[in-house]
């Protein structure tokens, strides 16, 4: 694909992999249009990306999304790359023992993992599949997952939304590409950023750290060239691109 006068939204593109992929494609000359639950944040990319089209929304919630996409149709007459990239890293385990009244997983979080890094997938990319459709573009959606697809001990909800974003991936890989849209997905390992030094100890991260063949972090940098990759190979689909330094869980 040329990405070259493309419209791709990035959801949460305020930070990490979203605003550094955000940061490229408008370089290469794309049309970038940020979705972002965070309004500070938002105000700060605009400035760091002028040309791009930033909008806060809530992917999360079906209400805000179709508001959203709304908005890019109005001023744009195609939607040709979509990144599903917002989401949450939260741990915890099925039962904890350290907690001594009720031990069970919260289902609040339960619910804000699912919600925001699962639902959100699916409301974005009905939205974005039907407007391609209805104006024949041939497009791509990119879904970001994680090495914790593999099912990562403490993640039960993280390592759930994001198997069944893989699946999603390739469900739609086979619905999609007769009309030329492809669907595919990107699955980093642990990344140094900012997320994931917020969501995890540092001795838990040294621990990982260990456990990796290369024994270091990956680079937000190298995790956009990944997804630049799969945006950018048109033979490339209803596949999930793992990028982890060789980590096995
Ligand atoms: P980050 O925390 O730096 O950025 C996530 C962005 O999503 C933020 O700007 C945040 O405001 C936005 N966001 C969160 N909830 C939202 C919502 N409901 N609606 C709209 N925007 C929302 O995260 P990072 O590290 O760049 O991760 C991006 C993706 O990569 C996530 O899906 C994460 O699960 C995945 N990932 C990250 C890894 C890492 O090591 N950082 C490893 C594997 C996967």
């Amino acid at each position: 694909m040329d990405i070259r006068d493309k419209v791709a939204i990035v959801t949460g593109g305020a930070s990490g992999f979203g605003l550094s992929l955000s940061k490229k494609l408008d370089s290469l000359g794309c049309l970038v249009v940020i979705f972002d639950i965070n309004k500070t944040a938002l105000k700060k990319v605009q400035k760091i990306i002028p040309s791009c089209f930033t909008i806060l929304c809530d992917v999360s919630d079906i209400e805000s999304v179709n508001s959203a996409i709304s908005q890019v149709s109005k001023k744009y007459n195609h939607i040709d790359i979509l990144i599903n990239n917002a989401g949450i890293m939260k741990s915890a385990p099925l039962v904890n023992f350290l907690v001594k009244d009720d031990r069970r997983h919260s289902l609040q979080l339960w619910n804000q993992v699912i919600t925001t890094n699962l639902n959100s997938v699916f409301y974005m990319s009905r939205n974005v599949a039907d407007f391609m459709l209805n104006n024949r573009t041939k497009g791509v959606i990119v879904n970001i997952s994680s090495i914790s697809s593999h099912g990562n001990i403490g993640q039960s909800a993280y390592s759930a939304s994001k198997a069944a974003v893989e699946a999603l991936t390739k469900v739609w890989a086979k619905e999609l590409s007769p009309f030329g849209i492809r669907c595919v997905g990107v699955a980093p390992g642990f990344c140094n950023t900012q997320g994931t030094a917020d969501a995890l100890e540092k001795v838990m991260l040294d621990k990982w750290i260990s456990k990796v063949p290369l024994k270091r972090l990956g680079e937000i940098d190298e995790i956009v060239d990944a997804i630049f990759f799969v945006i950018q190979n048109d033979f490339y689909n209803g596949q999930i691109l793992n990028i982890n330094g060789g980590l096995v869980i």
